[in-house]
C-alpha cells in the first residue's frame, strides 16, 4: 500500500490543502512533514471554508489520524488556537500524533525572524514573520528546543537559559531591541506541557508500521519545491526542505516506503515574497488573474504575485521530485481570455534555455519565451471528466502535461471537494 508525497511544484499556494483532501476517506494517516504555520492550506466542503496552518488537512476526514512529524517547527500557541477553532466547528483534533522530536518555534524567533527582515532592508526576504527561519537555524545551531523538553523541566530551563542568552545579546546589542526574560519564556513552555503530552509520539515507528500494516500514508508538503532551502531560489526560499524527499528526513521513513510523488502545479503562477519569477505580469493581466483567482495569501493576506504558467520551473520540480502524477489546480479561474501564454525557455542575455538556468543570477535576468496557447470562454467550474472540458481546455491540459514532464492525472475546476476532475487513480 502507498506512502504519497505531494509537493507543491511552483511557489506555494498551489492548492495543496485541497488536492489532500481529495485523497479523502482512503487515507489512513496524513503527516505534515516539513515547514510550520507559515503554510496556509485552504479546504472547502460543504461550502464551509478551513484554513489550516499546522495540522494536516487529513484532520478533516475523521477516519485518518493527522500526524506532525519531527521535521516540522511547532509553534504550541497557533497550534492549540488552531485546534480550538476546529473544536468549535466539530472538527475532533484528540488524536492528533505529535513528533517528539519537532522543534518548537517560541516567541524569540518570531522577535528575531521580524527584526531581520528588518535590517536586511531591500535585500529582505518577505518571510511571513512567523519564526520559521530562526527556529531551523536554532535546530542547525543544536540550541533548539524540542516537543520532548517541555517534560524535563530542568533541562529545559538549562536550554533555554543557554539560548536566551546568546539571543539577548543580539536582540539588545546588534538590533536595540529588548531583552527577553528565559523564566518567562520557560514558564509559557511549560504551560503547554499538560495539554500536548497526551498527542507525543514516536512518529516514525507509528507510520512504519501503519505502512507495513499496508495502510495509506499520505505526507502532506508546505511551501514548494522552489521554496526549498536546497533546489529554491536561494537564497528567496524557507529554511526547510518541502521537497519529496524531505518526507523522508522529515517524518521518519526510508525513501523505498514512497511510491508515488504528486506534483501541485496551478494552472497559472503565483509567488508571495520577493524573489525571481520570470513569468510574473506587473500591469493589468496579472491584476485580473489575482482578482479572478482571489490571490491573496491565506496566511498572512498578502497580495499573490501573478504570472503565466512557467512550464520550465515546474519541469525542473517533476525532474528533482520524480513526480509520477500532477494535480493541476485553479484551471477555473483561466476562463476568459482569448490567448494564454505559457512559458517554454527563458532567454537570458541573448541566449536560449530550455530547462532552468544553473545560475541564480541568470534565472534573475530571465526572459520568459512564451507559446500561446487558445483560450475558453466557458464556465468549466461544472465539469467533472476530462471529456467535459472545451476542446481548448483540453489541448491546454495536454500541452502543459508534455511540457511538464509527466501525465496530469487530476484537474480543479473550483474550491470545492467535488470541484475536481480526475483523470487517473492518485491511489
Ligand atoms: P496551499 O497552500 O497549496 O494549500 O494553497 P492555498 O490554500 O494557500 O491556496 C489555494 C487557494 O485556491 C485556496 O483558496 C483554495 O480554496 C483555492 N483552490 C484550490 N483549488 C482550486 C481550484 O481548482 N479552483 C479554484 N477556483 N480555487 C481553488
Ligand atoms: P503554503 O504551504 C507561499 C514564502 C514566504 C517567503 C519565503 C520565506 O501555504 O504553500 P518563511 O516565513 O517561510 O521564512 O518565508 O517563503 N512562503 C510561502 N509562500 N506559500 C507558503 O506555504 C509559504 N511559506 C513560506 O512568503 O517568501
Ligand atoms: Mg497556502
Amino acid at each position: 500500500m502507498p506512502g504519497i508525497v505531494v509537493v507543491g511544484a511552483q511557489w506555494g499556494d498551489e492548492g495543496k490543502g485541497k488536492a489532500t483532501d481529495q485523497l479523502g476517506d482512503r487515507v489512513h494517516y496524513c503527516v505534515r512533514y516539513s515547514g510550520g504555520n507559515n503554510a496556509g492550506h485552504t479546504i472547502v466542503v460543504n461550502g464551509e471554508r478551513y484554513a489550516l496552518h499546522l495540522l494536516p488537512s487529513g484532520i478533516l476526514n475523521p477516519d485518518c489520524v493527522p500526524v506532525i512529524g519531527n521535521g516540522v517547527v511547532v509553534d504550541l500557541d497557533v497550534l492549540f488556537t488552531e485546534i480550538e477553532g476546529l473544536a468549535a466547528r466539530g472538527v475532533d483534533a484528540s488524536h492528533l500524533l505529535v513528533s517528539a522530536n519537532a522543534h518548537i518555534i517560541t516567541s524569540y524567533h518570531q522577535v528575531i525572524d521580524k527584526v531581520t527582515e528588518r535590517f536586511l532592508g531591500k535585500a529582505k526576504i518577505g518571510t511571513t514573520g512567523r519564526g520559521v527561519g530562526p527556529a531551523y537555524s536554532d535546530k542547525v545551531n543544536r540550541i533548539g528546543i524540542r516537543i520532548q523538553d517541555l517534560f524535563d523541566e530542568s533541562i529545559l530551563r538549562q536550554k533555554l537559559e543557554a539560548s536566551l542568552d546568546q539571543k539577548n545579546h543580539l536582540l539588545v546589542k546588534v538590533y536595540n531591541r529588548r531583552a527577553l526574560d528565559p523564566v518567562q519564556v520557560t514558564e509559557h513552555l511549560l504551560s503547554h506541557a499538560e495539554r500536548i503530552g497526551p498527542h507525543v509520539a514516536d512518529v516514525s515507528r507509528v507510520l512504519n508500521d501503519a505502512l507495513d500494516d499496508d495502510k495509506v500514508v499520505l505526507f502532506e508538503g508546505a511551501q514548494a519545491h522552489h521554496l526549498d532551502v536546497d533546489h529554491g531560489t536561494y537564497p528567496y526560499v524557507t529554511s526547510s526542505n518541502p521537497i519529496a524527499a524531505g518526507a523522508c528526513v522529515g517524518a521518519g521513513v526510508g525513501p523505498t516506503r514512497i511510491n508515488r510523488t504528486v506534483g501541485i502545479a496551478k494552472a497559472y503562477t503565483t509567488r508571495v515574497g520577493e524573489g525571481p519569477m520570470p513569468t510574473e505580469l506587473l500591469g493589468a493581466e496579472g491584476e485580473k488573474l489575482r482578482t479572478d483567482g482571489a490571490e491573496f495569501g491565506t496566511t498572512t493576506g498578502r497580495k499573490r504575485r501573478c504570472g503565466w504558467f512557467d512550464a520550465v520551473v515546474v519541469e525542473s520540480a517533476t525532474k528533482a521530485n520524480a513526480f509520477t502524477d500532477i494535480f493541476l489546480t485553479k484551471l477555473d479561474i483561466l476562463t476568459g481570455w482569448e490567448k494564454i501564454p505559457v512559458c517554454v525557455g527563458y532567454d537570458v542575455n541573448g541566449t536560449r534555455h530550455d530547462t532552468m538556468p544553473v545560475s541564480q543570477s541568470d534565472f534573475h535576468h530571465a526572459r520568459p519565451i512564451y507559446e500561446e496557447l487558445d483560450g475558453w470562454t466557458e464556465d468549466i467550474s461544472e465539469c467533472r471528466k476530462f471529456g467535459d472540458l472545451p476542446q481548448a481546455t483540453q489541448a491546454y491540459v495536454k500541452r502543459l502535461e508534455e511540457l511538464c514532464g509527466t501525465r496530469i492525472s487530476g484537474i480543479g475546476v473550483g474550491p470545492s471537494r467535488e470541484q475536481s476532475i480526475s483523470i487517473h487513480d492518485l491511489l
